[in-house]
């Protein structure tokens, strides 16, 4: 894939959260009796599928408790009451076969993934289910098809309101609103700098989207901030930093009634740049924040002159990690 078919794929994403709505709501797995919990696990690209609901329920109730999982591991014990949505775009990272392995005897299990030993593992497990991806992209390109999949097959197996197919498909729009000036605003304000991305909770999910498209799209090093977390530690070293940094401030409408969030801006006042989030409701909101996000960060890798497509230290990292499984 080069560069302008990466782009491309973004353009064409709300055909792949179409895709999703019309796959996850297809799909037919066992999903009677009582869910206690709902426990996302996938690393990097897919993982962030955890984080949208994680940001999804600091906003709306859901009738289960939600967890996110970026590891091997879960720590604690999980039981038919627990569904473990294991998320990989290929179907072979390490991590998240760790987790399968882990719960497929003990809990329920959705394995979200385009293929690999993830995809064949489950259909050998029964009652372990699957929702199946399309082919051919990169995680971090499949990002709707992943979201609305899950979002569409919760929806039908327990009824969830808020994200009904009539929802879903009104929160669609946010594919097409039109970007460029948001885009090259905000690419200007970063180039040049180490962004610091601050946001609250129910919009956490975008900033550490922007802090991974900027990594692996533009290789550049930045980081994330949680408030209110960051303002008990995190603030208190911000006067003093000497590198070329800049603060942004991630925030949809909810961010503004926030009492930590208005302290914040009380302390650090006019050294924040914003990065505001525009759409009819949350879920909108944070699609706008995904797709600014790529799209800057395709912006800041030509201005950088770097191949938004390649991730050679992360193909690196997985074959040693592969190596080493295989030798122990
Ligand atoms: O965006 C990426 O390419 C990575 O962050 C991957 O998502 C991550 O390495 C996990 O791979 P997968 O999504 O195939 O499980």
């Amino acid at each position: 894939m080069d560069e302008r078919s990466f782009r491309e794929h973004i353009d064409r994403w709300e055909s792949l959260a179409l895709n999703g709505i019309n796959e996850g709501g297809k799909v037919e797995c066992e999903m009677d009796g009582r869910i206690k919990r709902i426990i996302f696990a996938g690393m990097g690209g897919s993982g962030i599928v955890g984080d949208f609901f994680l940001d999804l329920a600091h906003h709306y109730s859901f009738p289960f408790d939600i967890y996110s999982v970026k590891g091997d591991y879960i720590p604690f014990p999980v039981s038919s009451e627990d569904l473990v949505v294991l998320l990989s775009y290929s179907g072979d990272t390490m991590e998240t076969l760790s987790i399968f392995n882990q719960v497929r005897e003990t809990a329920r299990v959705l394995a979200v993934t385009s293929g690999g030993m993830l995809l064949s593992l489950s259909m050998a497990s029964p009652p372990a289910c699957a929702i199946k991806l399309s082919k051919g992209l990169f995680p971090r390109l499949d990002l709707p098809e992943m979201l609305y999949a899950v979002s569409s097959f919760l929806s039908k197996n327990f009824g969830i309101r808020f994200l009904s197919r009539e929802r879903l498909l009104s929160s669609l729009s946010a594919f097409r609103l039109d970007l460029r000036e948001e885009v090259l605003n905000a690419a200007r304000s970063i180039f040049g700098y180490f962004p610091i991305f601050f946001a609250s909770r129910p919009y956490a999910s975008v900033a550490l989207r922007l802090k991974n498209d900027l990594s692996e799209n533009s290789k550049i090093y930045s980081s994330i901030e949680i408030i209110p977390e960051a303002m008990h530690n995190t603030i208190e070293s911000l006067w003093k930093l000497r590198n070329n940094h800049k603060i942004f401030f991630v925030a949809g409408r909810h961010a503004f009634g926030d009492i930590f969030v208005r302290a914040f801006s009380e302390v650090l006042g006019d050294r924040i740049d914003k990065v505001l989030l525009r759409g009819d409701d949350l879920i909108s909101e944070l699609i706008y924040g995904y797709r600014l996000s790529a799209y800057i960060s395709l912006e800041l890798s030509s201005l950088s002159k770097v191949n938004p497509v390649k991730t050679e230290a992360i193909d690196r990292y997985k074959m040693s990690l592969k190596k080493i499984l295989e030798e122990n």
